[in-house]
């Protein structure tokens, strides 16, 4: 399995695969494939990864810049992510996790955040510590790993291609 960065030509086949991977999630919204697009759209996709084998496309991984109590410092977020079903829980997630989070860490970030299931992303090495917040959520699901010190404290923002 190859991990490498998106092409145009590989566009269509990420709008596909996110929104197969999405659909039977009862927490999505099934806007993540118009996330992505838009994220893409505004230059706010600072980081696309597709896992491929023998030329099919079997999962993706965005990451884009957010803000913590409105500063961009230097802090990024993972997702949306998505495995194609039949091939979901072999570690294809995983690697596209580490892939994205070692070229954040080449461009100087100072750590990713997302907002998930820990299960999940505790593995590739997030946690939460209860001071980051994304609107009223739990804060177990807002979850970070940090490249640079000091932690991120304060209110999660995710780009606009984000909102509704
Ligand atoms: C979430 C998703 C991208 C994970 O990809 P994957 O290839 O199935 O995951 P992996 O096999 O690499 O496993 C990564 C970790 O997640 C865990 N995991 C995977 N699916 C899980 C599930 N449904 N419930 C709980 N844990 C799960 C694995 O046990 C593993 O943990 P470990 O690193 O501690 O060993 C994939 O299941 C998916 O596309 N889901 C639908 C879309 C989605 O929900 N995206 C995430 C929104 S937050």
């Amino acid at each position: 399995m190859l991990i490498r960065y998106e092409t145009p030509a590989d566009i269509e086949a990420i709008q596909n695969l996110t929104s197969i991977a999405f659909a039977p999630m009862p927490y999505s919204e099934g806007t993540e494939a118009e996330i992505i697009r838009r994220l893409r759209l505004s230059g706010d996709l600072a980081i696309s990864l597709i896992a491929e084998e023998d030329g099919e496309i079997l999962g993706h991984v965005a990451f884009s810049p957010v803000t913590v109590n409105g500063v961009h410092d230097g802090w990024f977020g993972l997702g949306p992510i998505s495995v194609t079903p039949e091939r979901q829980r072999q570690g294809i997630g995983r690697a596209l996790m580490a892939k994205g989070l070692e070229l954040l860490k080449e461009m100087g970030a100072s750590g990713c955040t997302l907002v998930g299931n820990p299960d999940v992303y505790s593995g590739a090495g997030f946690s939460s510590d209860g001071q980051l917040t994304y609107h009223d959520l739990d804060t177990r699901l807002v979850q970070r790993i940090v490249f640079r010190e000091p932690a991120p404290s304060g209110v999660l923002r995710f780009a606009p291609a984000f909102e509704n």
